[in-house]
Protein backbone atom coordinates (compact mmCIF):
# COMPACT_ATOMS: atom_id res chain seq x y z
CA UNK A 1 0.00 0.00 0.00
CA UNK A 2 1.38 3.62 -0.67
CA UNK A 3 -0.43 6.72 0.15
CA UNK A 4 1.01 10.03 -1.50
CA UNK A 5 -0.03 13.60 -0.54
CA UNK A 6 0.83 16.18 -3.25
CA UNK A 7 2.01 19.54 -1.66
CA UNK A 8 1.78 22.18 -3.70
CA UNK A 9 -0.76 22.20 -7.28
CA UNK A 10 0.58 25.32 -9.02
CA UNK A 11 2.30 25.82 -12.48
CA UNK A 12 4.65 22.67 -12.16
CA UNK A 13 2.15 20.72 -8.84
CA UNK A 14 -0.59 20.53 -12.11
CA UNK A 15 1.58 18.23 -13.97
CA UNK A 16 2.76 16.13 -10.44
CA UNK A 17 -1.41 16.07 -10.02
CA UNK A 18 -1.89 14.86 -13.87
CA UNK A 19 0.74 11.85 -13.23
CA UNK A 20 -0.09 10.86 -9.66
CA UNK A 21 -3.75 10.61 -10.61
CA UNK A 22 -2.57 8.40 -13.68
CA UNK A 23 -1.22 5.83 -11.33
CA UNK A 24 -3.67 5.93 -8.53
CA UNK A 25 -6.01 4.51 -11.83
CA UNK A 26 -3.07 2.04 -12.68
CA UNK A 27 -2.97 1.16 -9.52
CA UNK A 28 0.84 2.36 -8.86
CA UNK A 29 -0.33 3.98 -6.06
CA UNK A 30 -3.22 3.27 -3.82
CA UNK A 31 -4.17 6.74 -1.92
CA UNK A 32 -3.99 9.94 -3.50
CA UNK A 33 -4.78 13.44 -1.73
CA UNK A 34 -3.63 16.49 -3.08
CA UNK A 35 -2.68 19.56 -0.66
CA UNK A 36 -2.53 23.40 -1.78
CA UNK A 37 -2.84 26.60 0.60
CA UNK A 38 -4.82 28.32 -2.84
CA UNK A 39 -8.01 26.50 -2.18
CA UNK A 40 -9.59 27.39 -5.39
CA UNK A 41 -6.77 26.07 -6.71
CA UNK A 42 -6.31 23.32 -5.08
CA UNK A 43 -10.24 21.71 -4.98
CA UNK A 44 -11.06 22.92 -8.97
CA UNK A 45 -8.23 20.35 -9.57
CA UNK A 46 -8.81 17.66 -7.35
CA UNK A 47 -12.66 17.23 -9.07
CA UNK A 48 -14.71 14.81 -7.48
CA UNK A 49 -12.72 12.32 -7.61
CA UNK A 50 -9.58 12.77 -5.52
CA UNK A 51 -9.77 14.24 -1.93
CA UNK A 52 -7.68 17.49 -0.90
CA UNK A 53 -6.66 19.55 1.85
CA UNK A 54 -5.16 23.30 2.27
CA UNK A 55 -3.22 22.39 5.50
CA UNK A 56 -0.33 19.84 4.60
CA UNK A 57 -0.14 19.11 8.16
CA UNK A 58 -3.18 17.22 8.23
CA UNK A 59 -1.13 14.80 5.34
CA UNK A 60 1.68 14.25 7.71
CA UNK A 61 -1.06 12.84 10.60
CA UNK A 62 -2.49 11.01 8.05
CA UNK A 63 -0.94 7.04 8.47
CA UNK A 64 -1.92 6.37 4.79
CA UNK A 65 0.03 8.75 3.58
CA UNK A 66 3.71 7.30 3.39
CA UNK A 67 5.21 9.83 1.02
CA UNK A 68 4.82 13.23 0.25
CA UNK A 69 5.91 14.91 -3.09
CA UNK A 70 6.73 18.51 -2.55
CA UNK A 71 6.28 20.93 -5.57
CA UNK A 72 5.61 24.24 -4.07
CA UNK A 73 8.19 26.94 -4.20
CA UNK A 74 11.84 26.42 -3.61
CA UNK A 75 11.96 28.35 -0.40
CA UNK A 76 9.75 26.19 1.29
CA UNK A 77 11.09 23.12 0.36
CA UNK A 78 13.38 22.82 3.55
CA UNK A 79 11.02 23.11 6.34
CA UNK A 80 8.76 21.30 4.84
CA UNK A 81 10.31 18.87 3.92
CA UNK A 82 11.98 18.68 7.08
CA UNK A 83 8.51 18.29 8.87
CA UNK A 84 7.70 15.39 6.37
CA UNK A 85 10.69 13.55 7.21
CA UNK A 86 9.81 13.95 11.11
CA UNK A 87 6.85 12.54 10.96
CA UNK A 88 7.68 9.38 8.95
CA UNK A 89 7.10 10.36 5.62
CA UNK A 90 9.41 9.88 2.25
CA UNK A 91 9.64 12.72 0.89
CA UNK A 92 10.17 13.65 -3.01
CA UNK A 93 10.93 17.90 -3.28
CA UNK A 94 11.64 19.70 -6.55
CA UNK A 95 14.55 21.10 -7.44
CA UNK A 96 16.39 22.47 -6.73
CA UNK A 97 15.99 20.48 -3.31
CA UNK A 98 16.78 23.84 -1.01
CA UNK A 99 18.04 26.90 -1.49
CA UNK A 100 21.36 26.67 0.77
CA UNK A 101 24.08 24.31 1.15
CA UNK A 102 23.37 24.78 4.61
CA UNK A 103 19.51 23.87 4.56
CA UNK A 104 20.47 20.95 1.84
CA UNK A 105 23.02 19.21 4.28
CA UNK A 106 20.39 19.13 7.33
CA UNK A 107 17.84 17.90 5.08
CA UNK A 108 20.09 14.95 3.98
CA UNK A 109 21.20 14.25 7.33
CA UNK A 110 18.12 13.75 8.75
CA UNK A 111 16.67 11.78 6.16
CA UNK A 112 19.83 9.18 6.84
CA UNK A 113 19.13 9.59 10.70
CA UNK A 114 15.16 8.78 10.10
CA UNK A 115 15.76 6.32 6.89
CA UNK A 116 13.64 7.91 4.42
CA UNK A 117 13.77 8.11 1.30
CA UNK A 118 14.61 11.82 -0.40
CA UNK A 119 14.34 12.42 -3.50
CA UNK A 120 15.28 15.77 -5.60
CA UNK A 121 13.52 15.88 -9.01
CA UNK A 122 16.13 16.31 -11.35
CA UNK A 123 13.56 15.50 -14.14
CA UNK A 124 16.28 15.26 -16.83
CA UNK A 125 18.01 11.88 -15.84
CA UNK A 126 14.52 10.37 -16.78
CA UNK A 127 14.14 11.49 -19.94
CA UNK A 128 14.46 8.41 -22.47
CA UNK A 129 16.96 10.67 -24.90
CA UNK A 130 19.21 10.57 -21.91
CA UNK A 131 18.88 7.47 -20.95
CA UNK A 132 19.67 6.57 -24.22
CA UNK A 133 22.51 8.43 -24.22
CA UNK A 134 24.15 7.58 -21.10
CA UNK A 135 23.94 3.49 -22.66
CA UNK A 136 26.02 5.27 -25.56
CA UNK A 137 28.13 6.63 -23.16
CA UNK A 138 28.61 3.58 -21.13
CA UNK A 139 28.89 1.34 -24.81
CA UNK A 140 31.83 3.59 -25.47
CA UNK A 141 29.59 4.47 -28.55
CA UNK A 142 31.37 8.28 -29.28
CA UNK A 143 34.68 7.34 -29.00
CA UNK A 144 36.06 10.36 -27.24
CA UNK A 145 33.85 12.60 -26.10
CA UNK A 146 35.15 16.00 -26.64
CA UNK A 147 32.44 18.61 -25.17
CA UNK A 148 28.50 18.88 -24.22
CA UNK A 149 25.87 21.79 -25.09
CA UNK A 150 23.08 22.73 -23.76
CA UNK A 151 20.68 25.46 -25.05
CA UNK A 152 18.12 26.11 -22.56
CA UNK A 153 16.19 28.66 -23.65
CA UNK A 154 12.86 30.72 -23.47
CA UNK A 155 10.83 33.75 -23.86
CA UNK A 156 8.71 34.59 -20.86
CA UNK A 157 8.02 35.94 -17.61
CA UNK A 158 10.84 35.54 -15.74
CA UNK A 159 10.31 33.67 -12.29
CA UNK A 160 10.42 36.01 -8.96
CA UNK A 161 11.75 33.59 -6.37
CA UNK A 162 15.01 32.61 -8.12
CA UNK A 163 16.84 33.41 -10.83
CA UNK A 164 17.90 30.79 -13.90
CA UNK A 165 21.02 29.01 -12.08
CA UNK A 166 18.35 27.88 -9.37
CA UNK A 167 15.85 27.44 -11.95
CA UNK A 168 17.58 25.85 -14.67
CA UNK A 169 21.39 25.73 -14.24
CA UNK A 170 21.01 23.01 -11.87
CA UNK A 171 19.67 20.76 -14.55
CA UNK A 172 22.81 21.05 -16.38
CA UNK A 173 25.03 21.10 -13.24
CA UNK A 174 23.42 17.55 -12.38
CA UNK A 175 22.82 16.05 -15.54
CA UNK A 176 26.63 16.66 -17.34
CA UNK A 177 27.49 14.73 -13.89
CA UNK A 178 25.22 12.14 -13.72
CA UNK A 179 26.14 11.55 -17.87
CA UNK A 180 29.86 11.33 -17.03
CA UNK A 181 29.62 9.07 -13.92
CA UNK A 182 30.73 11.91 -11.78
CA UNK A 183 30.15 13.67 -8.60
CA UNK A 184 31.35 16.96 -9.41
CA UNK A 185 33.31 18.94 -12.39
CA UNK A 186 36.72 19.35 -11.95
CA UNK A 187 35.62 23.42 -12.19
CA UNK A 188 32.47 24.84 -13.31
CA UNK A 189 32.72 28.45 -13.63
CA UNK A 190 29.24 31.24 -14.74
CA UNK A 191 28.94 34.35 -16.36
CA UNK A 192 25.30 35.66 -15.74
CA UNK A 193 23.26 38.81 -16.58
CA UNK A 194 21.12 40.56 -13.99
CA UNK A 195 18.44 43.41 -15.65
CA UNK A 196 14.92 43.16 -14.80
CA UNK A 197 15.07 42.44 -11.35
CA UNK A 198 17.67 42.75 -8.25
CA UNK A 199 19.67 39.21 -7.46
CA UNK A 200 17.67 37.62 -9.75
CA UNK A 201 19.65 37.03 -12.89
CA UNK A 202 17.77 36.39 -16.11
CA UNK A 203 20.28 34.43 -18.14
CA UNK A 204 23.54 32.56 -17.46
CA UNK A 205 26.61 30.57 -19.11
CA UNK A 206 28.06 28.03 -17.76
CA UNK A 207 31.29 26.21 -18.27
CA UNK A 208 32.10 22.89 -16.73
CA UNK A 209 35.80 21.16 -16.87
CA UNK A 210 35.43 17.08 -16.27
CA UNK A 211 38.78 14.66 -17.28
CA UNK A 212 40.22 13.90 -20.56
CA UNK A 213 39.72 17.53 -21.70
CA UNK A 214 36.21 17.24 -21.85
CA UNK A 215 33.92 20.45 -21.25
CA UNK A 216 30.34 21.40 -20.77
CA UNK A 217 29.02 24.33 -21.87
CA UNK A 218 25.16 25.63 -20.85
CA UNK A 219 23.47 28.56 -21.44
CA UNK A 220 19.65 29.08 -19.65
CA UNK A 221 17.71 32.37 -20.37
CA UNK A 222 14.60 33.33 -19.81
CA UNK A 223 15.05 36.18 -22.48
CA UNK A 224 15.39 34.79 -25.18
CA UNK A 225 13.08 36.42 -28.25
CA UNK A 226 14.29 34.08 -30.57
CA UNK A 227 13.73 31.05 -28.99
CA UNK A 228 10.16 31.05 -27.57
CA UNK A 229 11.49 27.41 -26.08
CA UNK A 230 14.39 25.34 -26.90
CA UNK A 231 15.74 23.27 -24.38
CA UNK A 232 18.53 20.44 -26.17
CA UNK A 233 21.45 18.53 -25.11
CA UNK A 234 24.64 18.18 -27.85
CA UNK A 235 26.74 15.70 -27.06
CA UNK A 236 30.36 15.93 -29.63
CA UNK A 237 32.37 12.90 -29.55
CA UNK A 238 34.74 11.55 -32.26
CA UNK A 239 32.96 8.99 -33.64
CA UNK A 240 29.22 9.78 -32.98
CA UNK A 241 27.81 13.08 -32.05
CA UNK A 242 24.14 13.12 -30.53
CA UNK A 243 21.37 15.90 -30.12
CA UNK A 244 18.76 15.36 -27.72
CA UNK A 245 15.62 18.01 -28.34
CA UNK A 246 13.99 18.03 -24.48
CA UNK A 247 10.94 18.52 -25.93
CA UNK A 248 10.81 15.20 -27.65
CA UNK A 249 10.22 12.08 -25.98
CA UNK A 250 10.69 9.70 -28.81
CA UNK A 251 13.24 10.29 -31.39
CA UNK A 252 17.13 11.59 -30.91
CA UNK A 253 19.19 12.37 -33.57
CA UNK A 254 22.76 11.04 -34.55
CA UNK A 255 25.57 12.50 -36.84
CA UNK A 256 28.12 9.32 -37.63
CA UNK A 257 31.10 11.43 -39.14
CA UNK A 258 34.20 10.81 -37.41
CA UNK A 259 36.12 14.10 -35.83
CA UNK A 260 39.33 12.79 -35.38
CA UNK A 261 43.51 13.76 -36.24
CA UNK A 262 46.06 11.69 -37.69
CA UNK A 263 49.35 11.73 -37.65
CA UNK A 264 51.73 12.85 -40.12
CA UNK A 265 54.95 14.02 -40.91
CA UNK A 266 54.55 18.04 -40.48
CA UNK A 267 52.13 16.62 -37.08
CA UNK A 268 48.82 15.75 -36.23
CA UNK A 269 46.20 16.78 -39.05
CA UNK A 270 42.75 16.83 -38.21
CA UNK A 271 40.15 14.99 -39.85
CA UNK A 272 36.32 15.77 -39.35
CA UNK A 273 35.02 13.21 -42.15
CA UNK A 274 31.47 13.35 -43.99
CA UNK A 275 28.16 12.13 -42.16
CA UNK A 276 24.71 12.24 -41.61
CA UNK A 277 22.01 12.84 -39.23
CA UNK A 278 19.56 10.03 -38.60
CA UNK A 279 16.41 10.37 -36.74
CA UNK A 280 16.72 7.71 -33.94
CA UNK A 281 13.09 6.43 -32.51
CA UNK A 282 13.27 5.39 -29.19
CA UNK A 283 10.38 4.32 -26.82
CA UNK A 284 8.07 7.10 -25.81
CA UNK A 285 8.06 7.73 -22.45
CA UNK A 286 7.35 11.04 -20.22
CA UNK A 287 9.99 11.71 -18.23
CA UNK A 288 8.13 12.79 -15.30
CA UNK A 289 6.00 10.14 -14.91
CA UNK A 290 9.05 7.96 -14.87
CA UNK A 291 10.58 9.48 -12.46
CA UNK A 292 7.28 9.81 -9.95
CA UNK A 293 7.17 6.07 -10.58
CA UNK A 294 11.59 5.50 -9.51
CA UNK A 295 10.17 7.11 -6.02
CA UNK A 296 7.53 5.09 -5.97
CA UNK A 297 9.81 2.07 -6.35
CA UNK A 298 12.79 3.55 -3.96
CA UNK A 299 9.42 3.61 -1.22
CA UNK A 300 9.04 -0.20 -1.75
CA UNK A 301 12.19 -1.22 -2.33
CA UNK A 302 14.06 1.32 0.27
CA UNK A 303 16.51 1.40 -2.66
CA UNK A 304 18.10 5.13 -3.28
CA UNK A 305 16.68 6.52 -6.98
CA UNK A 306 18.41 7.29 -9.60
CA UNK A 307 18.33 11.03 -8.37
CA UNK A 308 19.38 10.45 -5.20
CA UNK A 309 19.34 12.92 -2.29
CA UNK A 310 23.39 13.41 -2.42
CA UNK A 311 22.93 14.60 -6.11
CA UNK A 312 20.54 17.26 -4.82
CA UNK A 313 22.91 18.54 -2.38
CA UNK A 314 25.89 18.72 -5.02
CA UNK A 315 23.73 20.57 -7.39
CA UNK A 316 22.61 23.15 -4.63
CA UNK A 317 26.18 23.29 -3.61
CA UNK A 318 27.61 23.88 -6.90
CA UNK A 319 24.53 26.57 -7.60
CA UNK A 320 25.69 28.56 -5.04
CA UNK A 321 28.95 28.61 -4.96
CA UNK A 322 29.31 29.99 -8.43
CA UNK A 323 26.28 32.63 -7.59
CA UNK A 324 28.43 33.97 -4.77
CA UNK A 325 31.97 33.38 -6.62
CA UNK A 326 31.26 32.68 -10.00
CA UNK A 327 32.74 29.69 -9.41
CA UNK A 328 32.85 26.21 -8.04
CA UNK A 329 35.78 23.76 -7.20
CA UNK A 330 35.17 20.19 -5.54
CA UNK A 331 37.97 21.29 -3.19
CA UNK A 332 36.15 23.96 -1.67
CA UNK A 333 33.59 21.46 -0.04
CA UNK A 334 33.93 21.31 3.43
CA UNK A 335 33.32 17.63 3.90
N1 LIG B 1 11.59 19.84 -12.56
C1 LIG B 1 11.19 20.82 -13.33
O1 LIG B 1 11.45 20.80 -14.52
C2 LIG B 1 10.42 21.97 -12.72
C3 LIG B 1 9.67 22.81 -13.57
C4 LIG B 1 8.99 23.88 -12.98
C5 LIG B 1 9.05 24.09 -11.61
N2 LIG B 1 9.79 23.26 -10.83
C6 LIG B 1 9.88 23.48 -9.37
O2 LIG B 1 8.59 23.28 -8.80
C7 LIG B 1 8.43 24.14 -7.66
C8 LIG B 1 7.11 24.90 -7.80
O3 LIG B 1 7.18 25.74 -8.92
P1 LIG B 1 5.85 26.30 -9.61
O4 LIG B 1 6.31 27.01 -10.84
O5 LIG B 1 4.83 25.24 -9.75
O6 LIG B 1 5.37 27.38 -8.53
P2 LIG B 1 3.91 27.97 -8.34
O7 LIG B 1 4.07 29.20 -7.56
O8 LIG B 1 3.17 28.01 -9.65
O9 LIG B 1 3.16 26.87 -7.44
C9 LIG B 1 3.47 26.66 -6.10
C10 LIG B 1 2.20 26.24 -5.37
O10 LIG B 1 2.53 25.90 -4.02
C11 LIG B 1 1.49 26.39 -3.18
N3 LIG B 1 2.01 26.49 -1.81
C12 LIG B 1 2.92 27.36 -1.33
N4 LIG B 1 3.18 27.11 -0.03
C13 LIG B 1 2.40 26.04 0.32
C14 LIG B 1 2.20 25.32 1.52
N5 LIG B 1 2.85 25.63 2.65
N6 LIG B 1 1.32 24.30 1.53
C15 LIG B 1 0.63 23.97 0.40
N7 LIG B 1 0.77 24.63 -0.77
C16 LIG B 1 1.65 25.64 -0.81
C17 LIG B 1 1.09 27.71 -3.81
O11 LIG B 1 -0.21 28.11 -3.39
C18 LIG B 1 1.14 27.35 -5.31
O12 LIG B 1 -0.10 26.84 -5.78
C19 LIG B 1 9.66 25.03 -7.63
O13 LIG B 1 10.55 24.54 -6.66
C20 LIG B 1 10.27 24.90 -9.01
O14 LIG B 1 11.68 25.02 -9.01
C21 LIG B 1 10.46 22.21 -11.35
Amino acid sequence: MVGIGLIGTGYWGKNHARNWREMLNEGIIDKLVFCDINEIRVKELAGGDVSYTTDYKSLLSDEDIHAVDIVTPSNTHSPLGRDAILAGKDVFVEKPMTMSTFEAQALVKLAEEKKKILMPGHLFRYHPGVSKVRDMIKEGEFGRIYYLYTNRMAYSTPRRDMGVMYALGVHELDLYCYLLGVDYPNQAKITRGTFLQPNIEEFASILMEFDNNISGYAIESWISPFDKKMRNLTIVGSKKSVKVDYMKHNEIYVFDGVIESKEEDNGMIPVVSEGEVKTLAIPEKEPLKEELCDFVRSIKSRKQPVSDMHSGLRAVEMVEKCLKDGFFRPEYISP
